[in-house]
């Protein structure tokens, strides 16, 4: 299974001892990207290349080998874990890790490196550029104070003998350059937990990334279970029929929902409703209005929520798991189709995703053509402001099947027929 956590930050917060406690603690490969930078550093220095030599660093980028083992570095094939930290990497570090193609080649190698595992990587820009999907991310920061009172001391341990306005004054600087940089610039990820580690021991820092990482597989954990499917019991249709019933008649009262061209629906046979999406409400209307069931095709993640979670079952609706092509979800469907059920498919993929400029997607009429059955486009028109009208518009059935013979883009030919129909019935007069 794969389970990144990103941890970033500017030099001194202490993310490389955090790290490599926290890989430890969750057998999670640790994967520490300023070695990898410091590797490259390393090989420049060798091979004597300048900064500017910009042919040169992308051929010698071309064959070099870095990989990890534990805690040692290696670099095409030497141990390098003590010479990458030695002052002349240190100090050409900063303005190689900056240069675009070293930048573009370490990216690449990172995500290989990490690729379907459970890894922890820190850095400076794993989760904004590296893994902008990761499962957790954390930006550890301190005051350069306090960073310069670390760097210090670790100084004095190892005997280097600078003043500490000049640690200081040094850490400021690498700073500002790490946050300036052109390429792969220190920044916080808008969706990353800010810990100020200033007043903070290693143990505290390590239990608060710790509760982020528990948190956060419960919610998987959560979301997985959430993906299996309920039976259908007695008491679930009873309690269908009741929820149905209520919420029908609150939605009635508040939206006067107006079912137009309900004689296009197919009888008899499966078929698949795709709708425009404006918001919740819609599918809430098609599901809760009609008299015949539907049951709708939605993101995975909505079952963290528990009262989503208990409708999403109680109206058998289908899981899918976003950016990942779901097998399982495709089999429900495909089911359902043979079972004369109906489904419901928002093709814009998210709310309002026309507006937003998403592509329109395929996966209604991808799953019509396997399951030959037809697509009913629906047209939904309201503001949903209570007590105004909602009309929902249905159109003549579109048979997939039609667009095959236009060659490899049919899918997205057909998915455009769809969606354009769509819009057609939102403004069409009552
Ligand atoms: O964390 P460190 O000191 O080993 O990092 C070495 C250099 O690499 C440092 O100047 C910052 C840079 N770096 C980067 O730009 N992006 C990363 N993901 C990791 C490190």
């Amino acid at each position: 299974m794969s389970f990144i956590v990103a941890i970033d930050g500017p030099s001194g917060t202490g993310k490389g001892t955090i790290t490599e406690l926290i890989a430890k603690k969750y057998n999670f490969q640790y994967l520490d990207t300023g070695a990898t930078y410091r590797c490259v550093t390393l090989k420049m220095i060798k091979e004597n290349i300048q900064l500017n030599e910009t042919e040169k660093i992308k051929e010698m980028l071309k064959n070099i080998k870095i990989d990890f083992e534990g805690e040692k570095v290696f670099l095409d094939g030497e141990e390098v874990t003590k010479k990458i930290r030695e002052e002349d990497v240190t100090n050409m570090v900063s303005q190689v890790s900056h240069l675009q193609e070293v930048r573009t080649a370490m990216v690449e190698l990172q995500r290989r490196m990490s690729e379907g595992k459970e890894v922890i990587l820190d850095g400076r820009d794993i989760g904004t550029n590296v893994f902008p999907n990761a499962e957790v991310k954390i930006y550890l920061d301190a005051s350069s104070e306090e960073r310069a009172k670390r760097r210090f001391k670790q100084n004095q341990e190892k005997g280097i003998d600078i003043p500490f306005e000049e640690v200081k004054k040094n850490i400021e600087f690498r700073d500002q350059n790490d946050k300036n940089a052109k390429v792969g610039a220190l920044k916080q990820a808008e969706d990353a937990v800010y810990i100020d580690t200033t007043n903070l021991s290693i143990k505290e820092v390590e239990k608060k990334v710790s509760d982020v990482i528990k948190k956060k597989q419960k919610l998987i954990k959560k979301i997985e279970n959430g993906y299996v499917m309920t039976k259908d019991t007695k008491w679930k249709r009873f309690s269908r029929g009741f929820v149905k019933g209520f919420l029908g008649g609150l939605y009635t009262i508040v939206f006067r929902p107006k079912m137009n061209g309900l004689e296009n629906l197919p009888k008899d046979e499966g078929y698949i409703i795709c709708a425009n999406h404006m918001n919740y409400l819609d599918a809430a209307g098609l599901i809760l209005c009609n008299k015949f069931p539907i049951r709708f095709i939605a993101k995975a993640d909505l079952y963290r929520f528990r009262i989503l979670s208990y409708l999403g079952h109680l109206f058998d609706i289908i899981p899918v798991k976003r950016d990942k092509s779901d097998i399982n979800s495709i089999k429900m469907c495909l089911k359902a189709l043979k079972n004369k059920e109906v489904l419901g498919i928002f093709p814009e993929g998210t709310r309002k995703g026309l507006e937003k400029n998403a592509k329109v997607k395929n996966g209604a009429v991808f799953l019509a053509e396997k399951a030959k059955v037809k697509i009913i486009p629906v047209g939904i028109s309201g503001s949903f402001k209570p007590f105004t009208k909602v009309t929902f518009n249905y159109g003549k059935p579109i048979d997939v099947q039609e667009f095959k013979k236009d060659g490899s883009e049919w899918l997205d030919k057909a998915s455009n027929k769809v969606m354009n129909d769509i819009i057609m019935l939102t403004k069409k007069e009552d």
